[in-house]
Protein backbone atom coordinates (compact mmCIF):
# COMPACT_ATOMS: atom_id res chain seq x y z
CA UNK A 1 0.00 0.00 0.00
CA UNK A 2 1.32 3.38 -0.60
CA UNK A 3 0.78 5.99 2.23
CA UNK A 4 0.87 9.92 2.27
CA UNK A 5 1.23 11.61 5.87
CA UNK A 6 0.01 15.12 5.62
CA UNK A 7 0.68 16.63 9.43
CA UNK A 8 0.60 20.06 10.28
CA UNK A 9 -1.36 22.95 12.84
CA UNK A 10 -4.87 23.89 12.47
CA UNK A 11 -5.83 26.33 9.56
CA UNK A 12 -2.92 25.39 7.83
CA UNK A 13 -5.20 23.73 4.94
CA UNK A 14 -4.18 19.99 5.02
CA UNK A 15 -8.12 18.81 4.60
CA UNK A 16 -8.33 20.60 1.46
CA UNK A 17 -4.88 20.28 0.45
CA UNK A 18 -4.99 16.30 1.40
CA UNK A 19 -8.79 15.79 -0.46
CA UNK A 20 -7.29 17.22 -3.62
CA UNK A 21 -3.77 14.57 -3.81
CA UNK A 22 -5.77 12.08 -2.80
CA UNK A 23 -8.23 13.09 -5.91
CA UNK A 24 -5.55 13.72 -8.30
CA UNK A 25 -3.99 10.29 -7.20
CA UNK A 26 -7.17 8.32 -6.71
CA UNK A 27 -6.50 7.44 -3.36
CA UNK A 28 -8.33 7.47 -0.22
CA UNK A 29 -8.55 10.78 2.08
CA UNK A 30 -8.77 9.76 5.78
CA UNK A 31 -9.42 12.76 7.72
CA UNK A 32 -8.49 12.18 11.44
CA UNK A 33 -9.18 15.29 12.88
CA UNK A 34 -13.08 14.48 12.31
CA UNK A 35 -12.75 11.21 14.32
CA UNK A 36 -10.97 12.72 17.16
CA UNK A 37 -13.99 15.25 16.77
CA UNK A 38 -16.56 12.56 16.55
CA UNK A 39 -15.05 11.25 20.17
CA UNK A 40 -15.48 14.78 21.09
CA UNK A 41 -19.07 14.97 19.89
CA UNK A 42 -20.10 11.57 22.07
CA UNK A 43 -18.03 13.45 24.94
CA UNK A 44 -20.11 16.47 24.62
CA UNK A 45 -23.40 14.80 24.77
CA UNK A 46 -22.76 12.41 27.57
CA UNK A 47 -21.86 16.06 29.38
CA UNK A 48 -18.38 14.39 30.19
CA UNK A 49 -15.71 16.92 31.01
CA UNK A 50 -12.35 17.35 29.13
CA UNK A 51 -10.35 17.30 32.67
CA UNK A 52 -12.55 13.91 33.76
CA UNK A 53 -9.76 11.62 32.45
CA UNK A 54 -11.48 8.24 34.14
CA UNK A 55 -14.92 9.13 32.26
CA UNK A 56 -13.16 9.80 29.03
CA UNK A 57 -11.50 6.52 29.49
CA UNK A 58 -14.72 4.78 29.78
CA UNK A 59 -16.14 6.33 26.99
CA UNK A 60 -14.06 5.17 24.98
CA UNK A 61 -15.83 1.61 25.42
CA UNK A 62 -19.17 2.41 24.89
CA UNK A 63 -18.43 5.15 21.81
CA UNK A 64 -18.31 2.63 18.30
CA UNK A 65 -16.60 5.13 15.78
CA UNK A 66 -16.35 3.88 11.82
CA UNK A 67 -15.84 5.71 8.61
CA UNK A 68 -18.04 5.23 5.48
CA UNK A 69 -17.54 7.09 2.19
CA UNK A 70 -20.71 8.28 0.09
CA UNK A 71 -19.61 10.12 -2.94
CA UNK A 72 -16.28 9.86 -2.31
CA UNK A 73 -16.51 12.07 0.96
CA UNK A 74 -15.37 10.33 4.34
CA UNK A 75 -18.64 10.16 6.63
CA UNK A 76 -18.41 9.74 10.47
CA UNK A 77 -20.10 7.17 11.90
CA UNK A 78 -21.10 7.49 15.88
CA UNK A 79 -22.57 4.23 17.17
CA UNK A 80 -23.82 3.88 13.84
CA UNK A 81 -25.40 7.61 13.31
CA UNK A 82 -23.88 9.87 11.07
CA UNK A 83 -22.50 12.76 12.70
CA UNK A 84 -20.52 14.36 9.84
CA UNK A 85 -23.00 17.40 9.88
CA UNK A 86 -21.65 18.34 13.45
CA UNK A 87 -18.41 17.84 13.72
CA UNK A 88 -17.13 21.72 12.26
CA UNK A 89 -18.18 23.38 15.14
CA UNK A 90 -15.96 25.53 17.38
CA UNK A 91 -17.14 23.65 20.16
CA UNK A 92 -16.78 20.60 18.79
CA UNK A 93 -13.13 21.67 17.65
CA UNK A 94 -12.01 22.39 20.85
CA UNK A 95 -13.31 19.60 22.89
CA UNK A 96 -11.50 17.51 20.42
CA UNK A 97 -8.34 18.89 20.47
CA UNK A 98 -8.63 18.89 24.59
CA UNK A 99 -10.06 15.05 24.59
CA UNK A 100 -6.96 14.00 21.98
CA UNK A 101 -4.56 14.11 24.62
CA UNK A 102 -6.29 11.29 26.54
CA UNK A 103 -4.27 7.93 25.50
CA UNK A 104 -7.30 5.98 25.73
CA UNK A 105 -8.60 8.06 23.15
CA UNK A 106 -5.49 8.18 20.85
CA UNK A 107 -5.03 3.93 21.14
CA UNK A 108 -8.71 3.23 19.96
CA UNK A 109 -8.45 5.90 16.97
CA UNK A 110 -4.93 5.44 15.83
CA UNK A 111 -6.07 1.84 15.60
CA UNK A 112 -8.84 2.51 13.07
CA UNK A 113 -6.63 4.79 11.05
CA UNK A 114 -4.07 1.92 11.12
CA UNK A 115 -6.51 -0.58 9.95
CA UNK A 116 -7.52 1.57 7.41
CA UNK A 117 -4.16 2.58 6.12
CA UNK A 118 -3.49 -1.29 5.32
CA UNK A 119 -6.55 -2.29 4.03
CA UNK A 120 -5.74 1.04 1.15
CA UNK A 121 -3.84 3.93 -0.58
CA UNK A 122 -4.21 6.58 1.55
CA UNK A 123 -3.54 10.40 2.07
CA UNK A 124 -4.32 11.25 5.88
CA UNK A 125 -3.83 14.24 7.43
CA UNK A 126 -3.76 15.34 11.21
CA UNK A 127 -0.96 15.95 13.79
CA UNK A 128 0.63 12.25 14.60
CA UNK A 129 0.68 10.55 11.05
CA UNK A 130 4.03 10.80 10.13
CA UNK A 131 5.61 10.10 13.54
CA UNK A 132 2.81 7.85 15.25
CA UNK A 133 0.44 6.50 12.89
CA UNK A 134 2.18 5.77 9.52
CA UNK A 135 6.04 5.85 10.53
CA UNK A 136 6.61 4.08 7.16
CA UNK A 137 4.36 6.15 4.83
CA UNK A 138 6.21 6.64 2.02
CA UNK A 139 5.57 10.26 1.43
CA UNK A 140 5.51 12.58 4.58
CA UNK A 141 4.55 16.36 4.65
CA UNK A 142 4.26 19.09 7.29
CA UNK A 143 2.04 21.51 5.95
CA UNK A 144 1.82 24.67 8.06
CA UNK A 145 1.71 28.68 7.55
CA UNK A 146 2.01 31.67 9.81
CA UNK A 147 -0.79 32.39 12.41
CA UNK A 148 -1.70 34.82 10.54
CA UNK A 149 -2.22 33.46 7.85
CA UNK A 150 -3.92 30.90 9.32
CA UNK A 151 -5.87 33.45 11.21
CA UNK A 152 -6.66 35.13 8.15
CA UNK A 153 -7.76 32.59 6.43
CA UNK A 154 -10.04 31.59 8.66
CA UNK A 155 -11.72 34.62 8.70
CA UNK A 156 -12.53 35.25 4.96
CA UNK A 157 -14.14 31.62 5.02
CA UNK A 158 -16.17 32.85 7.82
CA UNK A 159 -17.09 35.89 6.07
CA UNK A 160 -17.74 34.14 2.97
CA UNK A 161 -20.82 31.96 4.84
CA UNK A 162 -22.10 35.69 5.60
CA UNK A 163 -21.05 35.36 9.62
CA UNK A 164 -19.05 37.78 11.35
CA UNK A 165 -15.68 36.85 13.17
CA UNK A 166 -13.22 38.77 15.00
CA UNK A 167 -9.66 38.29 13.40
CA UNK A 168 -7.94 38.97 16.47
CA UNK A 169 -9.94 36.40 18.76
CA UNK A 170 -9.20 34.21 15.84
CA UNK A 171 -5.67 34.49 15.86
CA UNK A 172 -5.76 34.09 19.43
CA UNK A 173 -7.69 30.69 19.49
CA UNK A 174 -5.27 29.23 16.64
CA UNK A 175 -1.84 29.91 19.18
CA UNK A 176 -3.72 28.49 21.95
CA UNK A 177 -4.97 25.69 19.91
CA UNK A 178 -1.53 25.46 18.23
CA UNK A 179 0.02 25.28 22.04
CA UNK A 180 -2.06 22.95 23.04
CA UNK A 181 -1.43 20.84 20.04
CA UNK A 182 2.14 20.79 20.21
CA UNK A 183 2.62 20.35 23.94
CA UNK A 184 0.54 17.68 25.19
CA UNK A 185 2.59 14.43 26.93
CA UNK A 186 1.44 11.76 24.35
CA UNK A 187 1.71 12.33 20.17
CA UNK A 188 2.50 16.25 20.67
CA UNK A 189 2.19 17.76 16.64
CA UNK A 190 5.56 17.83 15.96
CA UNK A 191 7.39 17.24 12.17
CA UNK A 192 8.68 14.12 11.71
CA UNK A 193 12.68 13.98 11.18
CA UNK A 194 12.26 12.64 7.49
CA UNK A 195 8.93 15.04 6.84
CA UNK A 196 9.22 17.89 4.08
CA UNK A 197 8.35 21.13 5.55
CA UNK A 198 6.00 22.75 3.16
CA UNK A 199 4.46 26.43 4.37
CA UNK A 200 1.92 27.59 2.89
CA UNK A 201 1.92 31.21 3.19
CA UNK A 202 3.08 32.82 0.25
CA UNK A 203 1.40 29.59 -2.05
CA UNK A 204 -1.88 29.06 -3.90
CA UNK A 205 -3.83 25.76 -2.99
CA UNK A 206 -2.76 24.60 -6.82
CA UNK A 207 0.80 25.57 -5.77
CA UNK A 208 1.21 23.56 -2.23
CA UNK A 209 -0.92 20.40 -4.27
CA UNK A 210 1.40 20.38 -7.32
CA UNK A 211 4.12 20.61 -4.94
CA UNK A 212 3.17 17.77 -2.93
CA UNK A 213 2.14 15.55 -6.04
CA UNK A 214 5.90 16.05 -7.63
CA UNK A 215 7.31 14.48 -4.82
CA UNK A 216 4.88 11.80 -4.76
CA UNK A 217 6.26 11.38 -8.43
CA UNK A 218 9.44 11.54 -7.10
CA UNK A 219 8.91 8.59 -4.62
CA UNK A 220 7.60 6.70 -7.13
CA UNK A 221 3.91 6.75 -5.94
O1 LIG B 1 -7.67 18.82 12.32
P1 LIG B 1 -8.86 19.11 13.25
O2 LIG B 1 -8.99 20.57 13.62
O3 LIG B 1 -10.13 18.55 12.71
O4 LIG B 1 -8.52 18.32 14.61
C1 LIG B 1 -9.29 18.50 15.77
C2 LIG B 1 -8.44 18.17 16.99
O5 LIG B 1 -8.15 16.77 17.03
C3 LIG B 1 -7.08 18.86 17.03
O6 LIG B 1 -7.12 20.02 17.85
C4 LIG B 1 -6.13 17.86 17.61
C5 LIG B 1 -6.82 16.54 17.46
N1 LIG B 1 -6.15 15.66 16.51
C6 LIG B 1 -5.14 14.86 17.01
O7 LIG B 1 -4.80 14.96 18.17
N2 LIG B 1 -4.53 13.96 16.19
C7 LIG B 1 -4.87 13.85 14.91
N3 LIG B 1 -4.27 12.94 14.14
C8 LIG B 1 -5.89 14.69 14.37
C9 LIG B 1 -6.51 15.59 15.20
Amino acid sequence: MFNIAIDGPAGAGKSTIARRVAKALSYIYVDTGAMYRAMALYLIRQGISPQDERAIQEACASARISIAYVDGEQQVLLNDENVTPYLRQEAVGNMASASSGNRKVREKLVELQQQLAARENVVMDGRDIGTQVLPEAQVKIYLTASAHTRARRRFLELEQKGLTADLKQIEEDINQRDYQDMHREISPLRQAEDAVLVDSSDMTIDEVVEAILSLCRERGV
